[in-house]
């Protein structure tokens, strides 16, 4: 928990200028803080993925009608896509559609919508996966893959890097895995179980920590991703805009007031939180590739990261993930190696 939290101050010169920025959960707090000030800095256009579309249009009207943005950039231009993070055709469908329409364009992916909650539900009338893992993880992570042949090609194009961002959390630490070991027939390289199936499983479910297991999931898939995507073409970063007072997450009452009492005292503003998505995005550079980002910096991830039990669990659960994404798409192309 970051009970000291600095002010961050983003470059004058920082600028967005002729960026195609695509961004997940764009409807609503961090996301749509982070559109804000993306406009102010000039990208060129903003690609908003939601799941409601209504929502989302009538969010990117208001935006390009205030006068903040019409004043500092006429131009500025939001498109917003159907994208349903529950739903895996979703996803599929949703990276198509962004494929044929931004091909060689699309600089910057921001993957910022995620879900957290005490409860256990099971997507897909109880055959899918458990909801925070597919919403938080699993999505995200296949939407990335999706994705990263255009955002390769934007770079062989400008001759700049495009960026992958995905928005982490401090709350990793505070991950499961050290207390509840997941069990060795999960984690055995050839023939081992399933993993995925294990988080599905009830009793792998440890509600005040789900949440915190799948952001470190996503600094674990991350740093695995990096390790074969070329940072001359695509630098994948994990950020965490620390503590920021959004309406996010579907708590109970009683937990949501104790929330609303720590992070009013606590929390940074949405607007001051989007800024560590602005450096991510356009001021940190390779020096990020595969790093966790807080407070602007490259900084430690979760302990367990570094010890031979969450190199198993990292090496096991990109292992069997791309096994899930290749029965969806056989024709996803996994990288291979950092070659240009
Ligand atoms: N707030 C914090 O202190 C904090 C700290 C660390 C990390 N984070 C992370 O920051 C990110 C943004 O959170 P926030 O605080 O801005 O929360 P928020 O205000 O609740 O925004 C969450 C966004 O995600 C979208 N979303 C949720 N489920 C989705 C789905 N199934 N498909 C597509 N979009 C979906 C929401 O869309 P709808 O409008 O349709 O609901 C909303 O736009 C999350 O990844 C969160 O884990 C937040």
């Amino acid at each position: 928990m970051p009970y000291f939290q600095p002010k961050l101050i983003l470059p004058p010169t920082l600028t967005f200028t002729t960026k195609t920025i695509l961004i997940t959960g764009a409807t609503a707090g961090l996301g749509l803080a982070a559109t804000t000030l993306l406009l102010q800095h000039h990208a060129s256009e903003i690609v908003f993925g939601v799941r409601n579309t209504t929502k989302g249009s009538l969010i990117a009207s208001q935006i390009l009608s205030s006068p903040q943005i019409k004043k500092v950039h006429p131009n500025a231009k939001i498109t917003v896509l159907h994208l349903d993070l529950e739903k895996y055709e979703s996803v599929l469908s949703f990276a198509r559609e962004a494929r044929e329409k931004y091909e060689g364009r699309l600089d910057m992916l921001l993957l910022n919508a995620g879900t957290g909650s005490l409860r256990r539900e099971v997507l897909g009338e109880g055959k899918g996966h458990e909801k925070t893992m597919q919403v938080n993880i699993l999505s995200p992570a296949l939407l990335a893959l999706e994705l990263l042949p255009v955002l390769e090609a934007t770079a062989r194009r400008t001759g700049v890097p495009s960026r992958i961002s995905w928005v982490g959390s401090f709350v990793q630490f505070d991950h499961s895995f050290g207390k509840i070991p997941i069990p060795e027939e999960f984690l055995a390289k050839d023939g081992g179980k399933d993993i995925l199936g294990y988080f599905d499983d009830e009793k792998s479910f440890v509600s005040m920590a789900r949440y915190s297991d799948s952001k470190l999931m996503v600094t674990m898939f991350v740093e695995q991703l990096a390790r074969v995507v070329d940072p001359e073409l695509v630098v994948v970063n994990d950020v965490s805009p620390g503590m920021v007072r959004t309406g996010f997450g579907e708590y109970p009452v009683w937990l949501r007031g104790m929330m609303a009492v720590f992070f009013g005292l606590k929390a940074r503003s949405p607007e001051d939180g989007a800024k560590t998505y602005l450096h991510a995005l356009g001021v940190a550079e390779s020096e990020s590739h595969g790093m966790y980002l807080s407070d602007n910096k490259v900084t430690d991830r979760a302990p367990i990261t570094t010890t031979p039990v969450g190199e198993k669990i990292q090496e096991k659960l990109w292992d069997d993930m791309l096994k899930e994404f290749l029965k969806l798409d056989a024709s996803l192309r996994i990288p291979k190696g950092q070659t240009v």
